[in-house]
């Protein structure tokens, strides 16, 4: 499991390995938009601030993927412990 922390209040949860980073912060009342819930539409897109995502999507591009800016909550994860989330 991994944390995703919300830049603009703090709060942090902890990612199980069968939850989506979507499930979690629906459960905790904070709902991100998704559609394709697949890595597909882009719909979820989320910046990140801080920590390096697993990247499961293929919606962005490698370069973007590099980047580590950004990642699709709906199925991408995390590859650092934490993920600060620009929330
Ligand atoms: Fe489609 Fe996340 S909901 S990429």
């Amino acid at each position: 499991s991994f944390e995703v922390k919300i830049a603009s209040s703090g709060a942090s949860f902890s990612v199980p390995a069968d939850k989506t980073v979507h499930q979690v912060l629906a459960e905790n009342g904070i709902e991100i938009m998704v559609s394709c819930e697949q890595g597909v539409c882009g719909t979820c897109l989320t910046r990140v601030l801080e920590g390096e995502p697993d990247h499961r999507d293929l919606y962005l591009d490698d370069d973007e993927h590099a980047a580590n800016d950004q990642f699709t909550p709906c199925c991408s994860r995390a590859k650092s412990k934490v993920l600060v989330l620009d929330l």
